[in-house]
């Protein structure tokens, strides 16, 4: 996965290659906080480098060359280890375009067909659900990021006429749901609780989620040590609200878990803190780690835009790349920071971007330095 280096001292150790893509809105401000506190941890830890290539792909150069990425922009992305991602989306350019010109022309050719979004309360913040504790709401939702509500089959004729016509068709392929459903039975089994939940809506969708309940029951016959059960997704957001520790891994379709990640991550505090990661489990190609929330037009330029989701992201980067003791380590640091109530408005403090991230960088340097 890495590009081994030998140092000096004739020691070889782990470098790795991560293309920054910070884009849009509050992208560069949590991007730059993220790429400061990796490189902290970087020097801090002393056992594998980390170098940087920042890419100017976003609104601004779609405007400028009326595309969001160059022709070779997968060839020159594979090259790298992993891809760090701010956010894409401007208020003057329609969201279908910026989503599918930058995100999805890299999450759907580099076939990082898992989406992976850890949520739990973090030690030092609230949820608004009453009695909340950190430890009761603590889930990852497996989202199918490749095909189902988001394949791109579709189309409008007759545009603007009043027998127009416009078809979003939702795509459900075996293969895609098999692998979909290995890798979230795999991540269930690798966490201690062992216990899935699979989110459908195959009373209405009588097709594809019917195929996917069917995959689900299969691949369930392959892990008989991980307990699993299926919910309607309707019913799933109440049992998210009301009975949050029930809840452990859950394997969703690319749209249900779209929602339904975003609910998750207000359940635990703010859109602010949760991360997420586009991967290849195949390993072939590099994968994306972004945080889940959007340019946030509303804040950017305010300086007081959450990082806290782009340092889970880095964290949950860092774990994929196999430094599992830094990614546990800056996440550790990241909660203390919290607990100290260093916190962004979002998480009802007052501290800006800079202030939180100088005080996780403080954090590592004090608990990690040898
Ligand atoms: P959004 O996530 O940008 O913002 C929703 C609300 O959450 C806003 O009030 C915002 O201020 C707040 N918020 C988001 N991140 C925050 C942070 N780190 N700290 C503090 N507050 C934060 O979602 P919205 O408004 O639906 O979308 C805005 C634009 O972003 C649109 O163009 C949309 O298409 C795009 N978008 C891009 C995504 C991506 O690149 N992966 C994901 C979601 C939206
Ligand atoms: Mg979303």
């Amino acid at each position: 996965m890495s590009s081994p280096e030998t140092r000096n001292n004739g020691v070889s150790r782990p470098r790795y290659k991560i293309a920054a893509i910070p884009a849009d809105g509050i992208g560069p401000e949590v991007v730059g906080a993220g790429v400061t506190v990796l490189n902290k941890l970087a020097a801090t830890q002393n056992t594998f480098d980390l170098t940087f290539e920042n890419f100017e792909w976003s609104s601004a150069y779609y405007k400028k060359h009326g595309k969001y990425l160059p022709d070779d922009a997968l060839d020159v992305l594979r090259k790298f280890d992993a891809i760090l991602f701010g956010a894409v989306g401007s208020p003057d350019i329609p969201d279908h375009i910026s989503l599918w010109g930058l995100r999805l022309a890299i999450c759907q050719p580099l076939q990082q067909y898992a989406n992976v979004r850890p949520t739990k309360v973090l030690r030092g913040t609230q949820s608004p659900l009453r009695g909340c504790q950190p430890g009761d709401l603590d889930w990852v939702i497996i989202r199918e990021n490749s095909e189902g509500e988001y394949a791109g089959h579709g189309g409008r004729s007759h545009v603007g006429k009043p027998w127009e016509v416009a078809t979003d068709v939702s795509i459900f392929t075996r293969h895609g749901v098999e692998r979909l459903m290995t890798f979230a039975f795999e991540t269930a089994r690798s966490r201690p609780r062992k216990q899935i939940t699979v989110v459908t809506k195959s009373n209405a969708q009588r097709n594809g989620l019917v195929m996917w309940d069917e995959v689900a029951a299969e691949v369930a016959g392959r892990f008989p040590d991980v307990t699993w059960d299926k919910m309607l997704v309707d019913a799933m957001t109440t049992r998210m609200v009301l009975k949050p520790e029930s809840l452990d891994t859950i394997v969703a379709t690319n749209l249900h878990a779209d929602i339904l990640s975003d609910l998750a991550a207000a359940l635990a505090g703010s859109i602010g803190i949760a991360p997420t990661s586009n991967l290849d489990p195949t390993r072939e190609n590099p994968s994306m780690f972004e945080p889940i929330h959007g340019s946030a037009f509303d804040i950017t330029g305010k300086g007081i835009a959450n990082p806290v989701a782009t340092f889970w992201t880095a964290a949950e980067m860092l774990s994929w790349l196999g430094e599992k003791k830094a990614a546990t380590e800056l996440l550790d640091c990241v909660e203390s920071v919290c607990e100290q109530g260093i916190v962004t408005a979002d998480l009802g403090g007052k501290s800006t971007t800079v202030e939180v991230t100088n005080a996780v960088c403080e954090e590592i340097e004090r608990r990690l330095k040898r």
